[in-house]
């Protein structure tokens, strides 16, 4: 109840599908509208520790992407421009002075979840 109620004040989420398959360490990209146009998102979905958490792939430092694939040291993010690496966890960036990634809501729904972008 108190979730569908959290739903009217977030928006409608988006679902993507097969998330639960995403192995622990692993990170992948998902995309949602035209990148190209500068309407679209990138995000970048990652399994730590069990929990899956959703990032906005675009670095924060200079507009890098941030890698898929595995993780470093199984839990971080990593943008192969500067090599600067993000907590998926709290979107803090862990090797330089750099603002934080981006995250978004979600909620893991069967084999699939649901995210708020
Ligand atoms: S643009 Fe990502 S680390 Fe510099």
């Amino acid at each position: 109840m108190l979730g569908k109620l959290g739903d009217l004040f977030r928006g409608k989420p988006v679902v993507i599908k097969g998330t639960r398959k995403l192995q622990d360490g692993m990170a992948r990209k998902v995309t949602f509208g035209d990148l190209l146009a500068g309407t679209g998102k990138e995000i970048l979905m990652c399994r730590v520790g069990g929990a899956l958490h959703a990032l906005d792939a675009r670095c924060p430092h200079e507009g890098g992407r941030l890698s898929e694939g595995p993780l470093a040291e199984g839990k971080l993010a990593v943008c192969p421009l500067h090599n600067y690496q993000f907590e998926p966890t709290s979107g803090r960036c862990v090797n330089a002075a750099c603002k934080n990634a981006k995250r978004y809501k979600l909620r893991e729904v069967g084999d699939d979840c649901e995210l708020w972008i």
